[in-house]
């Protein structure tokens, strides 16, 4: 049976998402490491745009008392999801340490960070090349002179194809659903829907209306954006299965395949 992804309840909806697209432990990793291999000093201060349910946010807060985040997003609806249920999990401490900001990326911010971070391809809601030079500059005022920004980036053969993607967890299916792709314009839709082992569908819980950017545009746009050095990163693979293993090094020169997905990183 198909239903409309608005009759999932909140706790639902996001503990679906998060499930699915989230790891932040393993962002946390990257982050904190390639942060110190740049500047041999580790990071303190994070900002979290497009933060959602902040749930990267209060992780970063909890690694020590000197930790802070600001996570940033337009939508009271999923940072209220995350102040239930990722703020309360941290001490009392902790949580004075997370500040959620619901407010548009592009605004002006009163703070600096060591990091500003991006992920999930949001970003990718800016279709003009003016506008994410905006934002991009707007982040490069927000860092410390010691500071980075990091984005993720997703490409390859498949990723523009019309075709809906099943990913099969313990007790549900993901879709990630390409209804279409303008090859004049580069602007596509995606949705998210989820179901349940009793068959039930819930569509569209989640739909993105986005420009696909290429890794060398977004390159760009940063160097122009005034960050000193970019560096992008390619995924080894499993020689066991040939999937992903996790594992992100630096590269400029890779062979494409279907689907991947990278990070890449401006140094301010
Ligand atoms: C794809 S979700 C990403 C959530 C989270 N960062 C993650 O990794 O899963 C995009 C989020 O960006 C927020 N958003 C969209 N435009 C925004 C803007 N201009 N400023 C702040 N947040 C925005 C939406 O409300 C939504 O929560």
């Amino acid at each position: 049976m198909e239903k409309s992804g608005s009759e999932l309840s909140l706790e639902q909806k996001y503990q679906l998402y998060e499930g699915s697209v989230q790891c932040h432990e393993s962002d946390l990793d990257f982050l904190n490491q390639e942060y110190e291999r740049e500047f041999g000093r580790i990071p303190l201060v994070l900002r979290e745009d497009f933060c959602g349910t902040g749930m990267l946010a209060c992780g970063w807060a909890d690694q020590s008392g000197e930790h802070h985040a600001y996570g940033i997003d337009l939508d009271y609806e999923p940072i209220s999801y995350g102040k239930q249920h990722h703020l309360t999990k941290l001490s009392e401490e902790a949580r004075e340490r997370v500040h959620f900001v619901e407010a548009d990326v592009l605004n002006d911010c009163s703070f600096k960070s060591d990091i500003v971070v991006a992920f999930n391809f949001s970003y990718f809601i800016f279709k003009q090349r003016a506008k994410l030079l905006e934002y991009f500059s707007q982040v490069r005022k927000g860092l410390s002179p010691q500071g980075a920004f990091f984005i993720d980036i997703f490409g390859g053969t498949d990723s523009y194809a019309p075709v809906e993607e099943e990913t099969e967890y313990d007790d549900y299916s993901y879709f990630w659903d390409c209804e279409s792709y303008n090859p004049l314009t580069s602007e596509c839709l995606y949705h998210i829907h989820f179901k349940y082992e009793d068959g039930t569908k819930y569509k569209n819980v989640f739909t993105y209306d986005w420009r696909m950017w290429s890794v060398r545009e977004v390159v760009e746009v940063m160097n122009e954006a005034g960050f000193s050095k970019v560096h992008t990163y390619w995924e080894g693979v499993d020689e066991e299965d040939g999937s992903g293993d996790g594992n992100f090094y630096r590269s400029s020169d890779e062979e494409n395949c279907e689907s991947w997905v990278t990070y890449i990183v401006g140094i301010n």
